[in-house]
């Protein structure tokens, strides 16, 4: 299923490299996303996590179709967002294709998290999640997941941006941010 909106309103898509080439300047946090127990667990690095409302507390993540992970997660309804940071570009590796299926869990501790969904354990930050929502977007499932529980850590982000894995230094305290985007 497409997008009918768009197709409704007569524009031509761009083509695959001009998108790359757009998207290139989007930076974005680098997350693992799991779902599963056991040898049942599948995962997969994502950029694609956003936050999306507090009422309810949602967050967005957009999975290949034709991933594991992508089948996995609408089985059991349920999801959890591993945010990572420096130091785990391996694993952001390991979890984009360096391995598959069970062995991409096997070089780094992970925890179940109360809804039993595998979390990195240290990251960033996790986030667990019951699924709300999924939709259909060409090759991709947009899950929708509800925020039932989350744990912070400590570290500097990682991000992706022009195609590189770059560790997004923690501000010092006294340094004064461009802009603060809380208002
Ligand atoms: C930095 C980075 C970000 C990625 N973001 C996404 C994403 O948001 N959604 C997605 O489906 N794949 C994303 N990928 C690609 C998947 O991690 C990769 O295709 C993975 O192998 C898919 O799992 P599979 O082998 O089970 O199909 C990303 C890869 C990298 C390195």
């Amino acid at each position: 299923m497409g997008c009918q909106i768009a197709q409704m309103t007569g524009f031509r898509s761009v083509e695959a490299a001009e998108f790359r080439l757009a998207m290139r300047n989007l930076a974005g946090g680098v997350a693992i996303v799991a779902t599963g127990a056991g040898t049942a667990r599948r995962g997969l690095t994502v950029s694609s996590v956003t936050s999306l409302c507090m009422d309810p507390p949602c967050l967005l993540v957009g999975v290949n179709s034709s991933s594991e992970t992508h089948a996995a997660i609408l089985a059991s309804g349920r999801f959890g967002v591993s945010l990572l940071s420096r130091g785990q570009e391996d694993l952001a590796l390991r979890f984009a294709g360096g391995a598959k299926g069970i062995d991409r869990f096997a070089t780094a501790p992970w925890q179940q998290g109360v809804l039993d969904v595998p979390l990195l354990e240290p990251a960033l930050g996790v986030l667990e999640c019951v699924l709300h929502h999924h939709q259909l977007v060409g090759t991709h499932g947009l899950f929708i997941g509800r925020i039932v529980a989350t744990h912070g850590g400590n570290g500097d982000p990682l991000v992706n941006f022009q195609g590189e894995l770059r560790a997004l230094p923690q501000a010092p305290p006294e340094s004064s941010p461009i802009g603060r985007s809380k208002p």
